[in-house]
């Protein structure tokens, strides 16, 4: 009796080699420091550049989504992107994943950027957008598995605090730009984040961004002092208070301004991807 030929089984379809991912970069720096402003317009002028742009509000405070021109939502979108298990954990909900938690619950900001925020503190305090907090730590300890972001910039806009030096809040960052002003405390606390980071991993880098510049020598001593490669300086500019005293974008109302001309050229260097010449 003739056996019946056994059919090889279909090889296993190959997963498509992964290409090199775009920037992924989280902006630190001490409180005040210009990390929103700078986060915010430098999304906004990647943006401009052709690029996708997902940027993570990771801040309990308002900051990076007023100064993109985004404002706060009432609703958290992202409180609807995790819930308690019956043993009290926190997980996503089914059928979220990092991906799907970014299509449906980022929201527009001018340029096409797409903004994934986490809830506010408000007078209740955390409490009401705890779910928004617990969906967005899960989602960016995420992001690195999500191909469809492959060729996104993500950019991270970190609170200030011991937080923000703990890899923890931007497992997803392979650049960190270091906002730092020309001061004695600014700068200190900056060469606190490069060691607790340094401490941690060393896979990843740091590029300087020296902000509120008023003299020629300011952006050079800083750098001397941290000994970090110096990814360009922005001027002290009216032009920021005054946007932000309207509570709008300073791309919004002052886009030829020299603080915004200053972030365009730190988005075309980091862009020209030739930050490691500079
Ligand atoms: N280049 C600049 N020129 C003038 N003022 C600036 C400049 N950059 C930022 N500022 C001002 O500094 C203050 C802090 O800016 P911003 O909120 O961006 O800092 P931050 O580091 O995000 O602060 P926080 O740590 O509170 O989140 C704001 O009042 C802003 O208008
Ligand atoms: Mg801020």
């Amino acid at each position: 009796m003739a056996t019946a030929a056994i059919a090889a089984p279909d090889p296993q379809p190959a997963r498509a080699p992964r290409g090199p991912r775009n920037l992924r970069l989280a902006v630190v720096g001490k409180g005040g420091a210009g990390k929103s402003v700078i986060s915010a317009t430098l999304a906004r002028h990647l943006a401009r550049r052709g690029h996708r742009v997902l940027a993570l509000d990771s801040d309990t405070l308002p900051g990076l989504s007023i100064s993109i021109g985004a404002g706060v939502p009432e609703e958290v979108p992202l409180n609807a992107a995790a819930e308690r298990n019956d043993k009290g954990r926190w997980r996503l909900v089914k059928g979220v994943g990092a991906a799907r938690a970014v299509q449906r619950f980022a929201t527009d900001a001018p340029d096409g950027v797409r903004v994934l925020q986490i809830g506010k503190t408000d007078r209740r305090g955390l409490e009401p957008n705890r779910a928004s907090h617990q969906a967005f730590y899960q989602v960016i300890h995420r992001l690195d598995d999500v191909r469809s972001l492959d060729d996104w910039v993500i950019l991270g806009d970190l609170p200030a605090g011991p937080r923000q030096a703990a890899y923890d809040w931007a497992p997803y960052a392979q650049r960190f730009l270091l906002v730092v002003e020309p001061t004695w405390q600014s700068m200190l606390t900056a060469r606190r984040i490069v060691r607790i980071a340094g401490t941690m991993r060393d896979d990843r880098e740091f590029s300087l961004v020296v902000n509120k510049v008023t003299a020629d020598a300011d952006a050079q001593r800083v750098q001397e002092f941290l000994g970090v490669p110096l990814l360009g300086a922005v001027p002290a500019d009216d032009a920021v208070r005054t946007a932000e005293r309207a509570g709008v974008a300073l791309l919004d109302v002052a886009a030829d301004s020299p603080a915004a001309q200053a972030i365009e050229r730190l988005a075309a260097k980091l862009d020209a991807g030739n930050i490691d010449r500079l």
